[in-house]
């Protein structure tokens, strides 16, 4: 889809349809007086006659209204003028893109972009338009034989007001319309099925990137040379698969200055059956999303890329496939890892930790001026935050903060969990240095204490996004997100300043 920013006003808007906001209480917006006044009162005509009650999310379409260019006016209920928040801006934009969704109109003007939102201003509710109407209309149906029919929306206005049009807005748009293309590389890459999707895949695609950008450079690093290296922990979780393991390395360098790199390590298992340590056959649907943290790099240094962002990022992707065999890794097995530091493998169904570990670990190289990854890691991450915050574990106050603040901007939200040492007792082991899992207690907690000793050495958060990057509760109801491609592009952009 296109976006464009536009300052006709609603009278003489000459598109497929106008989209207007109304308030409860037969509270107009400023383009709803103006439709009214051109039209002689057709709107509160309408309202009278009780046919529309502006209840948030509520839709009617008009047609033909008297002297108003456009041939269809659709009009959106906007709920209480006072309690307009993030949350109910994008519901009203979403019912709104819903509603055109399935008639013939191919180019469309917005004036929802003159509500008053609590807390934002102009540039994101460009940007959350942008976000929230792709997402209407994304459709992922690659492995149907028949398609669905395409959407004829092809088109979306944006209206700025002319006295705050500027650098701001078209800066707010070019920033939305590339990122929302990182998100739906993300959600594609991820809705791929683990038979295609392999560890081997997902390198494929690097080097796509790597091929389609000047800046970016791509380097892939085999099983042979990660066991020369010492990676024995990402290395004992692919052992059990046919599928070789990958250790994909991304450099993107938007600035001819030499600056310290902002590490993205990204979890890249195609699937996780759980190992040894099997999982029930229900848990194990979703879990060709277990890649969505590899997908979420890939998506956010493209974005990157197609921005030209002035920055040194840089994309470590761990990817394997967990999978319980003869040479697979069992219960209470003991490897070193790249740090050196040994782990009691308890259960091969924590595989997560053991292949970032490493990871982390060789992301020091890079000599990094801070290192985030990113993971589907938990379980308990859904059941403490549920589908509507990634969990956030830091060891430096201020990234953790940065990142709090880039997802409330992006509407991509984080909440911190606190990275205790009291917690890191949970992982004592009688054998090894320490165990892969600490007991039932804190799930999240004790994986982010798992990772936090291997990230002694820099600036580190960790994005737990079991709950966020995808939906996964079985049945029809399964796509990914895309997130946390647009907390982490605000992260950047704001970095980038
Ligand atoms: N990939 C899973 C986490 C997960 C669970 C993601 C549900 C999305 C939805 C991870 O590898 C895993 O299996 N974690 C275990 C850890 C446990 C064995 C300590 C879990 O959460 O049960
Ligand atoms: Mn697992
Ligand atoms: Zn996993």
């Amino acid at each position: 889809m296109k976006f464009n920013l536009d300052s006709m006003d609603a009278a003489h808007q000459n598109t497929d349809c106008i989209i207007v906001g109304l308030f409860e209480q037969m509270k107009l917006t400023p383009a709803a007086k103006q439709v009214d006044k051109i039209s002689k009162n057709y709107l509160t005509a309408l309202l009278k006659q009780g046919d529309f009650q502006g209840k948030s999310g509520q839709t009617l379409l008009l047609h033909r209204v008297p002297h108003i260019k456009s041939p269809r006016v659709l009009l959106v209920g906007c709920g209480n003028e006072s309690t307009l928040n993030a949350r109910e801006f994008r519901k009203i934009v979403l019912s709104s893109i819903k509603a055109l969704s399935t008639i013939k109109v191919k180019q469309v003007t917005s004036f929802l972009t003159e509500l008053d939102v609590k807390q934002h201003n102009l540039p994101w509710k460009i940007k959350q338009s942008v976000f929230v109407s792709a997402e209407a209309l994304y459709c992922f149906d690659q492995y149907k034989s028949s398609k669905a029919p395409q959407p004829t929306l092809r088109e979306l206005n944006l209206f700025v007001p002319k006295d705050q049009s500027g650098p701001d807005c078209n800066l707010a748009l070019k920033q939305a319309v590339c990122i929302n293309d990182g998100v739906e590389f993300t959600k594609n890459l991820a809705n791929v099925p683990s038979n295609i999707c392999t560890p081997a895949y997902l390198a494929a695609q690097a080097k796509k990137l790597g091929k389609q950008y000047k800046h970016l450079t791509v380097k892939v690093l085999e099983e042979k040379a990660m066991a020369a290296l010492g990676m024995g922990a990402l290395l004992a979780v692919a052992k059990g698969s046919a599928e070789p393991a990958k250790l994909i390395c991304l450099e993107y360098r938007g600035t001819a200055k030499k600056q310290a790199p902002i590490v993205l390590v990204g979890k890249g298992v195609t699937f996780d059956s759980g190992g040894i340590s099997l999982k029930s056959a229900d848990a194990m649907v979703g879990m060709k999303y277990d890649m969505c943290g590899a997908a979420t790099v890939l998506g956010t240094l493209k974005a990157a890329a197609e921005l030209k962002l002035p920055l040194h990022v840089v994309g470590i992707i761990a990817a394997v496939e967990n999978m319980p065999s003869g040479t697979a890794s069992k219960p209470e097995d003991i490897v070193t890892t790249l740090s050196g530091q040994t782990v009691e493998i308890l259960n091969t169904d924590a595989e997560g930790r053991l292949i970032l570990c490493d990871a982390l670990t060789y992301s020091e190289r890079y000599k990094p001026a801070a290192v985030i990854d990113i993971a589907t890691l938990t379980g308990a991450v859904v059941v403490a935050l549920g589908q509507h915050a990634t969990g956030l574990l830091s060891n430096h106050e201020p990234l953790a903060k940065a990142l709090l603040e880039a997802g409330i901007e992006s509407h991509d939200r984080a909440w911190q969990l606190p990275l205790w040492d009291d917690y890191q007792e949970q992982l004592k082991s009688p054998f090894a240095d320490f165990s892969n899992v600490g007991g039932k207690q804190a799930g999240t907690i004790t994986a982010g204490c798992f990772l936090s000793r291997f990230a002694k050495k820099f600036h580190w958060a960790h994005l737990d996004v079991a709950g966020t990057a995808a939906v996964m509760m079985g049945g029809s109801d399964r796509f990914a997100t895309g997130r946390p491609v647009p907390l982490l592009m605000h992260y950047l952009i704001n970095q980038a300043r």
